[in-house]
């Protein structure tokens, strides 16, 4: 039987008549990488706080590295670590110092030699003596990720561990994680915004909306629940539902904003028709989506998955660069 690093049952939590997690089951084999992908406020983080024992449980249980959550929680905090989505490292220390004050808060004796095994694995080991406020983006990721790992958890937990990066700190981040899940053997629950992230580094996927698992599996079992390309119409003038559902190869029409959402089989086949058919009413816009994790969400919630994720986006960089001008 696979050994589960993190599992849970009827996890609940409620906020006033919030029901922010709403009953949810997790196995999540040890030594994988699994991820929570849903919009805003789909409850993502607190299931992360519900796990590492930071907001109390309202219903359910949940165990982590062999341990009961409620009943153990010193025990599963020395086995887990976490990257935050915030900035956690004192920009006036030298890395090495940065290490040291998580081991002084962590109360480790012996803390050196992995330190320097991890400096080394990050390729930090002759940055190890400057000021952290003279990092790179990336290198400030690669010591947060050291900074999780100096006593030797066997889960971590990052919560959007990508969100404000710029796309090549992004992929990079993406190898470390993928890196440090093969090289140390740690179970890794992440949590995302970005359907491409989730299907770049996920064994699994849970996709959650409103505190409720929606559909979980790998990516590609994932996908393949979505039958068929979403066709997206804007034109000038109205077009009549019904000459678009006469089409040969429509499955289905639904109106979208100012435009149609059409469903079929093959867009390749339907194009052609499609756009012969509709000419007349001037074509403004037409996009062709081929079945990926952002369709199984619509397709599953009725509603798009990056809806609103810019604004947090802008909100978090904002926030996390007011608190490094403040240090
Ligand atoms: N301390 C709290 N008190 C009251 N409500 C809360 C609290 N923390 C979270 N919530 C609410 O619980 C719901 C889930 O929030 P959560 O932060 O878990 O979402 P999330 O999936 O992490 O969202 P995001 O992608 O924006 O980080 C939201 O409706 C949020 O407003
Ligand atoms: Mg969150």
């Amino acid at each position: 039987m696979t050994e589960m690093a993190i599992q849970a049952r009827g996890l609940t939590k409620r906020y006033g008549s919030l029901l922010a997690v709403d009953h949810v089951d997790l196995d999540i084999p040890s030594g994988s990488v699994f991820g929570l992908l849903g919009p805003n406020g789909a409850g993502k983080t607190t299931i992360i706080k519900l796990l590492t024992g930071l907001s109390d449980i309202t219903g359910g249980s949940a165990e982590v590295a062999g341990f009961d959550v409620e009943r153990h929680p010193m025990q599963v905090k020395q086995r887990i670590g976490w990257v935050a989505a915030e900035v956690i490292l004192d920009d006036d220390f030298s890395a090495w110092e940065n290490l040291w004050l998580q081991a002084k808060f962590q109360r480790l004796p012996e803390w050196k030699g992995r330190a320097l095994e991890l400096l080394k694995y990050f390729d930090l080991v002759e940055h190890k003596d400057r000021k952290v406020s003279g990092y790179s983006t990336g290198m400030r990721k690669k010591l947060e990720i050291a900074l999780a790992l100096l006593h030797n958890p066997s889960v971590i937990f990052m919560d959007e561990p990508t969100i404000g990066l710029d796309p090549g700190t992004r992929r990079m981040l993406w190898e470390l994680i993928t890196g440090v899940n093969r090289s140390f053997g740690v179970t890794v629950l992440l949590t995302s915004h970005y359907i491409e992230e989730a299907d770049a580094l996920c064994d699994r996927i849970n996709i959650i909306d409103h505190g409720k698992f929606v559909a979980s599996g790998t990516p590609n079992e994932l996908k393949s629940k979505v039958k068929g390309d979403l066709i997206e119409l804007e034109t000038a003038r109205p077009v009549d539902e019904a000459k678009l559902r006469a089409l040969p190869g429509v499955r289905e029409v639904s109106s979208q904003g100012k435009g149609w959402l059409l469903r079929t089989d093959s867009s390749e086949a339907l194009l052609p028709g499609l756009l012969g058919a509709v000419s007349a009413e001037g074509i403004r816009r037409v996009s062709v989506e081929k079945p990926n994790l952002e369709t199984v969400f619509l397709d599953l919630t009725g509603h798009r998955l990056d809806h609103g994720a810019n604004e947090t986006f802008d909100f978090r960089k904002f926030y996390s660069t007011v608190r490094r001008a403040r240090q």
